[in-house]
């Protein structure tokens, strides 16, 4: 008998689509059910995610002296859900947000919403689809993907940054905003509820290294109460090593 341990299945291993999209089938479409039951979060995770983005934005004008700043033409949200960000950060600050999403009622509780209808026009094309197997269309200003990607395995999580890469306009981002692992030894975590995992900080790096994108900035989201025992959120903003311009 060996005594060589047979090695544990990497966590993203265990994610299977057909179970995340029946959790998720089966939640309200609210603010609530966005955010797991911690409703009360949604505000301080929007104002930080609205002061993130202009930091990195004035990072970009700096280096690239294109002047001041102005409304982004083209956002996506990802993962949008109901579009709790979109209502809430995004379509502020951007012209036009596309929105992917793979549970059709959350779309439509946003395309028939009130702020959808009182913002006409801000909310654009509404692809029902998961990351995996979004191929953009476009060319976007900002692909901003949130407490989502974790429903992607590495190996699609790095083709789809790279579609997402070749998608971006010359002064394009890209940012995650994602929950990390606190795993003791730095491991990421596979969660059966949902089908989704927590991945490690390291992990991301990796993935974003292999999908050739340069991490610009990053950040802890602060201010949820520490009562809630809250996982750490962490910002990336990215763009493609090999610049357009
Ligand atoms: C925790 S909610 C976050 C929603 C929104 N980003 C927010 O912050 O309010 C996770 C979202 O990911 C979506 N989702 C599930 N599987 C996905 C996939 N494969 N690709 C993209 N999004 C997915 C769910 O339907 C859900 O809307």
């Amino acid at each position: 008998m060996s005594d060589i341990a047979t090695p544990e299945p990497p966590p993203d291993s265990h994610i299977d689509h057909a179970s995340s999209i029946q959790y998720w089938n089966n939640t309200p479409p609210t603010v609530d059910g966005m955010l797991g039951g911690f409703p009360q979060i949604s505000a301080i995770d929007l104002r930080g995610s609205a002061s993130f983005l202009a930091k990195v934005r004035r990072l970009i004008l700096r280096q690239t002296a294109r002047g001041k700043l102005e409304k982004i033409s083209l956002g996506v949200d990802c993962g949008a859900g109901i579009g709790r960000v979109t209502e809430g950060f995004l379509g502020n600050v951007c012209e036009v947000v596309d929105i992917v999403e793979p549970i059709e009622k959350f779309a439509q509780a946003l395309r028939d919403g009130p702020f959808a209808k009182k913002n006409n026009g801000v909310v654009g094309d509404i692809y029902i689809t998961g990351l995996e197997n979004w191929v953009p269309e476009k060319q976007y200003d900002l692909i901003w993907n949130q407490w989502c990607v974790g429903h992607l395995t590495d190996v699609q999580l790095v083709e789809y940054l790279k579609r997402a890469a070749d998608a971006l306009t010359d002064s394009g981002l890209i940012i995650l905003k994602e929950n990390l692992s606190t795993d003791v030894d730095g491991n990421d975590h596979f969660d059966s509820v949902d089908s989704a995992v927590t991945r490690a900080d390291g992990k991301f790096r990796n993935i974003f290294k292999e999908a050739g994108l340069n991490l610009i900035k990053t950040e802890e989201q602060l201010g949820f109460p520490k009562s809630l025992g809250l996982l750490p959120v962490r910002f990336y903003a990215l763009r493609p090593e090999q610049l357009k311009s």
